[in-house]
């Protein structure tokens, strides 16, 4: 029964065990917030999860630019079985103590693209913002130079993102040291929030009130689009030349070919290296702590080629998320049925444990059945006559009886009573000693067999020898009731009328008689 336990836990644990993939790694994505660019980065860590040769399982969360909403977020991650967090923090100080509070938990931090304030983090991959401000300042500043040369005082705007992150803080930054050096323009600082629409009032707002930028650098394309719309809405077509970030196809890039911008900046993305990173470190294989990512400068006459790269890598990122998702599908077709056929399996040896159980219950059943019986049929031989022929008969006329322990038994017994019974002050030790017993095991033995006490059994059995002696011998009354171990031929005959509901003397005279009618048919 053990080993039934024993194997049946097997089962189940390889049942469990085989829903669970050892080798792949649950990756948390905090986002801070949507767009393109981040619908881009999305794309391509998907897109990597079956890339490597450990599999990443990655979950993206977004909070929507909602700090707050990120840091419940981060806190409930910290409450699941992530093996690691990717996070791009929505706000740099906000943010931080959530992020202390999941690494205290034992799961490592990579930053991506932004930074919280703390230092306490696994690792950082990301473009570097203050080289692409300082390249978007060192564009602005060429494009200024022209109209300097035109003789004009070129007013230069920065429209930030929001302050409160690290990519606007390192952006201004770069922008800053380069316009600071310039004297032949004036350099204006806004800020923003990363959205188009605080860019068209930023702008809407100078002009209105008579400032009139010639160069516009936005902290992004997206921001790029508020000022195209309100230069458009101003008829300042072709006076102010808009700048932008992020560098990407649909957007920024075809601003660039539109003619709408007259520059932009690929702020890289590259999701496939923050897996890679990711598994580095879980997998305990080197890596850097600061991963810095080229960007590149987009003008109107780079931006053709740049587009038809970038979308053909769009295109096999796409391509790879398909594949993947494909393959999660047939994983999960895979799962299942492999699932379903150890249940199966489980199912079958489940039943067949059943059978095996029933008919050993039933053979065991009819064991006890058979042993009950052959009991049976032997304490039946010392009630009924055929019993009484083992005991009483001579051995010629007994019929072939199994030699189960109690017929051997009653044998000796037997023969042991027969060759005692003469003695007329036989005692029951005596008897025991012969068979091997003490009285009381003789007692109970011979009661069980017989129903009938050693001393009953023996008083019948005398009876009976002498039943037949009285038919079979010429022996005279008193000579039969010595013989059988009677004290005295009075005693002998009560009981034999007792016994058999006549006196020996009847049988007698029966027997005379059946001899004289014999005779008489003779003659
Ligand atoms: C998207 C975005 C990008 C920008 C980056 C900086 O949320 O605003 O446009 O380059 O974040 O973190």
């Amino acid at each position: 029964m053990k080993k039934i336990v024993l194997f049946i836990l097997t089962i189940v644990g390889m049942l469990v065990s085989c829903s669970d993939d050892g080798n792949t790694y649950k990756i948390a994505v905090s986002q801070c917030g949507t767009g393109r660019w981040r619908e881009k980065v999305n794309c391509e860590m998907l897109a990597a999860q079956l890339l490597y040769e450990q599999n990443a399982k990655v979950e993206i969360v977004n909070a929507y630019d909602d700090t707050q909403r990120q840091i419940r977020q981060i806190d409930s991650l910290a409450n699941t079985d992530i093996d690691l967090l990717v996070v791009a923090p929505n706000e740099s100080a906000p943010v931080s103590d959530a992020i202390v509070r999941i690494q205290k938990k034992g799961i490592p931090v990579i930053y991506f693209d932004r930074k919280a304030s703390t230092d306490d983090y696994a690792a950082f991959i990301g473009g570097d913002n203050v080289e692409a401000g300082r390249t978007m300042g060192n564009y602005a500043s060429l494009l200024a130079d022209t109209l300097i040369q035109k003789g004009r005082r070129p007013v230069v705007l920065e429209v930030t993102g929001a302050m409160s992150t690290s990519p606007a803080q390192e952006r201004h930054n770069g922008f800053a040291e380069v316009m600071e050096n310039e004297s032949g323009l004036e350099y204006v600082m806004a800020e923003g929030d990363w959205t188009s629409d605080k860019a068209y009032e930023i702008v809407m707002n100078q002009l209105n009130t008579g400032k009139h930028p010639d160069i516009v650098f936005c902290h992004n394309d997206g921001m790029a689009t508020g000022v195209y719309k309100a230069v458009v809405e101003t008829n300042q077509e072709g006076h102010i030349q808009i700048l932008g970030i992020d560098g990407l196809p649909d957007e920024g890039l075809d601003y660039v070919t539109l003619g709408h911008q007259v520059g932009s900046y690929v702020y890289p993305t590259h999701g496939e290296e923050i897996v890679r990173l990711a598994l580095n470190i879980l997998s305990g294989r080197p890596y850097e702590r600061d991963n810095v990512l080229n960007g590149m400068l987009v003008t109107p006459e780079n931006v053709g080629l740049i587009t038809l790269t970038s979308r053909e890598l769009m295109a096999q990122h796409a391509d790879l998320a398909t594949i993947h998702d494909k393959l999660e599908n047939y994983f999960g077709l895979y799962n299942s049925q492999h699932k379903i056929l150890w249940a199966s399996l489980f199912t079958i040896l489940m039943l067949a444990v059943a059978v095996f159980m029933a008919i050993r219950a039933y053979m065991q059943i009819k064991r006890t059945i058979r042993q009950r019986q052959t009991m049976n049929e032997e304490q039946t031989l010392f009630y009924t006559d055929a019993s009484r022929r083992i005991i009483y008969t001579t051995p010629e006329e007994e019929l072939p009886q199994p030699r189960s322990q109690d017929v051997l038994f009653a044998e000796k017994l037997k023969e042991a009573i027969h060759k005692n019974m003469s003695n007329p002050n036989l005692k029951m030790d005596d008897l025991g000693e012969e068979l091997g017993l003490r009285r009381v095991q003789l007692y109970r033995k011979v009661k069980a067999l017989t129903g009938l006490s050693p001393v009953e059994l023996l008083r019948q059995m005398r009876l009976q020898q002498a039943y037949v002696l009285l038919g079979s011998t010429t022996k005279t009354v008193a000579e039969i009731a010595y013989e059988v171990g009677f004290n005295t031929p009075g005693y002998f005959s009560k009981c034999f009328r007792e016994q058999y509901g006549k006196l020996p003397t009847d049988l007698r005279e029966v027997n005379d008689n059946t001899e004289e009618d014999s005779f008489k048919e003779i003659q």
